[in-house]
Formats: C-alpha cells, sequence, structure tokens
C-alpha cells in the first residue's frame, strides 16, 4: 500500500499534523500532494484500492480553502481514506461530515477521522503552538491504529458515528450564515476581508508564494478580495509583520473569538 498525504494547509497546522499521523506508517511508501497553489490544484490525482489517501483540511464549522477544487483534482476508486480536520480551538461543526460525504462522492471509502486542535490562523493566541507535543503523541497514536485497522486488517469500515461540533454563539451563526450563499466554499463578502499592507513591507514575496489564490499584487500593494478566501496566510507569513486586517466588524468578531474559546479542547478520534 502507498500512502498519499494530500492536503491543503495555508498555515501549516495542518500539513504538520497529517506529518505527524504518517509518523506511524514505517515501511511504507509516503507521498505528498500539497494542493495549496492554484496550480497544484489544475492536476489531477487519481488513486487505486492499493492506495491509502490521508486527506487534511482547515474548518470553519464547515470546510474552507479551495474546497471544491481540492474535491474536483482527486478521484478515488474504492479508494481508503483517513479524514483529517483541523480546527482553532473554537468549533469544527459540520467538518466531518462534509468531509466525508464530498469524499466517498468521488470514489473513497471513509476508513478513520480525526479533528484536531491548531492554532488560529486568525487570533494566533488562541491555541497558540498546537498541534503540540501532547497533540502529537495523540497524532501518532491515531496513525498506528490506522496502520492496524487499514493496512493490515484491511478493514476500512467506519463504526463509530461522527459528531457535529457547534458553539452556540449567535455572532459566529451569523459569519457562518455567509456560507450559505455559497455553500461549497468558505466565503465571506469582500468586505470583511479588507486588508492594508504597510511601508515595511520589503516585498520580500513571502506573502504571495503562500497565497492559495493569487490574490495579492505586491507592487501596487492590493488583494483581489473577490478570490481571497480569508485564510489569513499572508498575514502570518509576512516577516515584517506588515500586513493587517482592517475590518472592525471582523476584528470585533475575531476578538470575541478569542476571548471565548480559551478553555483547550482535545482532539476527537473516530474509527
Ligand atoms: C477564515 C477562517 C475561519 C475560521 N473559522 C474557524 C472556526 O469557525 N472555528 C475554529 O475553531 N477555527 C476556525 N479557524 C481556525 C482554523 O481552522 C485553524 O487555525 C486551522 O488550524 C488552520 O489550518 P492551517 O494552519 O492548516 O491553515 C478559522 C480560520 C480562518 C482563516
Amino acid at each position: 500500500m502507498k500512502v498519499h498525504l494530500v492536503y491543503f494547509s495555508p498555515n501549516g497546522t495542518t500539513r504538520k499534523s497529517v506529518r505527524n499521523i504518517t509518523e506511524s506508517l514505517v515501511g511504507l511508501e509516503i507521498i505528498e500532494h500539497d494542493l495549496l497553489s492554484p496550480a497544484s490544484r489544475k492536476t489531477k490525482y487519481n488513486f487505486t484500492n492499493d492506495d491509502l489517501v490521508i486527506l487534511g483540511l482547515p474548518t470553519a464549522g464547515m470546510l474552507y480553502g479551495k474546497v471544491s477544487e481540492v474535491f474536483n483534482c482527486i478521484e478515488g476508486s474504492n479508494t481508503p481514506m483517513v479524514g483529517v480536520a483541523l480546527y482553532g480551538n473554537g468549533y469544527y461543526g459540520v467538518a466531518l461530515t462534509e468531509m466525508k460525504q464530498k469524499a466517498e462522492s468521488k470514489g473513497f471509502i471513509m476508513c478513520a477521522m480525526g479533528v484536531f486542535i491548531g492554532q488560529h490562523s486568525i487570533r494566533n493566541q488562541v491555541a497558540a503552538g498546537r498541534p503540540d507535543d501532547k497533540d502529537k503523541a495523540i497524532q501518532v497514536d491515531f496513525g498506528k491504529k490506522v496502520y492496524e485497522k487499514v493496512v493490515i486488517k484491511k478493514d476500512f469500515r467506519l463504526y463509530q458515528e461522527l459528531k457535529v461540533g457547534w458553539s452556540s454563539s449567535e455572532k459566529f451563526n451569523e459569519i457562518i450564515s455567509h456560507r450559505i450563499v455559497c455553500p461549497d466554499e468558505y466565503s465571506l463578502p469582500p468586505s470583511l476581508k479588507t486588508k492594508e499592507i504597510s511601508m515595511s513591507c520589503i516585498q520580500c514575496n513571502t506573502c504571495v508564494k503562500h497565497c492559495p489564490t493569487n490574490a495579492i499584487n505586491i507592487e501596487e500593494k492590493s488583494f483581489d478580495l473577490e478570490s481571497c478566501i480569508g485564510c489569513n496566510a499572508c498575514i502570518n507569513r509576512c516577516p515584517k509583520r506588515a500586513i493587517t486586517m482592517t475590518n472592525d466588524y471582523m476584528n470585533q468578531v475575531n476578538d470575541d473569538f478569542a476571548l471565548q474559546f480559551q478553555t483547550r479542547l482535545e482532539p476527537e478520534i473516530f474509527m
């Protein structure tokens, strides 16, 4: 069996988590497919039932990122899959059920799923440094269980029922409701994603390289907010901290989020 790590991870916590999971898969060939760049999502990746795909995606109550493009470029043929979702210590909502349903419609068999916590990419003080050593131990152990169940026993059945994890806060539900407009993508109106590049920008292009939608024009210091998915990779990766979010409403929502979700949550595994 070959193991394929397929992930979309603007800020790196999803990538780190799927890599931790594979640490236990000793002796197997591991191939990575990083779907961050628009070019990587133009390629078609076909998998057989001798492959094991570990798919990692970040969540915002539902999957976010270029979700439809990710699923459009992967095709299984009764291919076993392990689904991995990352969220920022708030809530993961319908992300697991959504990932399973989308994967199955593309020919995959969801054998195991895990939801893990990653440093919040908008308010970095929430879940700071996660996945940490404690998370890693759980991820490595999850990999061991996947190895025994899926690789050795070839048991592709998912026995446990998936959970849906919401927060009760109405403010976040208001944000979530924007997604109904565009149910396939986490989509906020451009006016909520406004950003600014300050004079400390040295035009090193780090933000451009990490933007999953080519939405940054560094010469003009401008953003194409229609294609921006609000992942914050540009803000987090900038070595000069030159990029800031400028929408007051969103800044307030995110400050509220940071206050509300301070209690440490732990990963959940479904097999
Ligand atoms: C636009 C956006 C929306 C998010 N919404 C949520 C959310 O609703 N709940 C939550 O717990 N974390 C949320 N997060 C945090 C991310 O899910 C989390 O930081 C994740 O680890 C990021 O993955 P990455 O490091 O692979 O980019 C959101 C992040 C972004 C950028």
